[in-house]
């Protein structure tokens, strides 16, 4: 079981924390485990050119064509059976960095029914098509942090990230106030949702 943390906060700030803090969680459960800082990375913006669609709708692997660090943390996240996404809150929402990588990660080339269809014209066509791993079940789980309690669209930012892959979303945590969220004890030992983590649990294990 490999479990990584992406924290868009910056540098060992609370949301690095708190994505460590889970990460120890999930090791002490026996996960491998990898921590991930989204700003450390070289990203562009998807610039909606639709090659990677054109690439699956014909046979090909639908890969982004723009050269960057894309590909490097999308290959973590395929891998992944789970994914830790904790993000500052900015202007009541998720932040620019988690939807540039969003753009990326949960577009057309990533939606799970353009890729069952993608995969069935290439082996109509004889051509390896899409990463099976794009279909593989994944479990995600989400902290938005904020300085504030201005965090209107934090919880629904974050969790439409899950739609198109059809990730499980297993946690979905927003906390305000929480600056120096790292020595508010009740924060990091959170245990609400422990029912929806036990029911997606059987639907994972499926
Ligand atoms: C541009 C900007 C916008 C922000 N907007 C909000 C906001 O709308 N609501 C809120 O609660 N906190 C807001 N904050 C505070 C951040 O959420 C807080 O600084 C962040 O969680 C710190 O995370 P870090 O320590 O991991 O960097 C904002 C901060 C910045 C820099």
């Amino acid at each position: 079981m490999k479990v990584i943390a992406i924290s868009g906060g910056s540098k060992n700030g609370s949301n690095d924390s708190m994505a460590k803090e889970a990460l120890m969680g999930a090791a002490e459960q026996g996960a491998e485990i990898e921590f991930i800082h989204l700003l450390d990375l070289n990203l562009k913006p998807c610039t909606g050119c639709i090659a990677c669609v054109k690439s699956l709708m014909s046979g090909g692997n639908g890969d982004c064509v723009i050269k960057d660090d894309f590909k490097w943390i999308e290959e973590k996240i395929l891998d992944a059976d789970g994914v830790i996404f904790a993000m500052p809150i900015f202007e009541k929402g998720a932040p620019g960095i988690f939807r540039l990588l969003q753009d990326r990660l949960c577009g057309p080339a990533h939606d799970t029914g353009i890729n069952i269809i993608a995969g069935k014209i290439a082996a109509q066509m004889g051509k390896p098509g899409p990463d099976p791993r794009k279909l593989k079940k994944k479990a995600v789980s989400y902290i938005s942090i904020g300085g504030s309690d201005w965090n209107t669209s934090a919880s629904c930012d974050m969790k439409l990230s899950a739609m198109s892959g059809m990730w499980t979303v297993i946690d979905d945590e927003v906390f305000p106030w929480a600056k120096s969220i790292i020595v508010q004890d009740e924060n990091v030992a959170i245990k609400e949702h422990a029912d929806v983590r036990e029911s997606e649990k059987g639907k994972l294990e499926a």
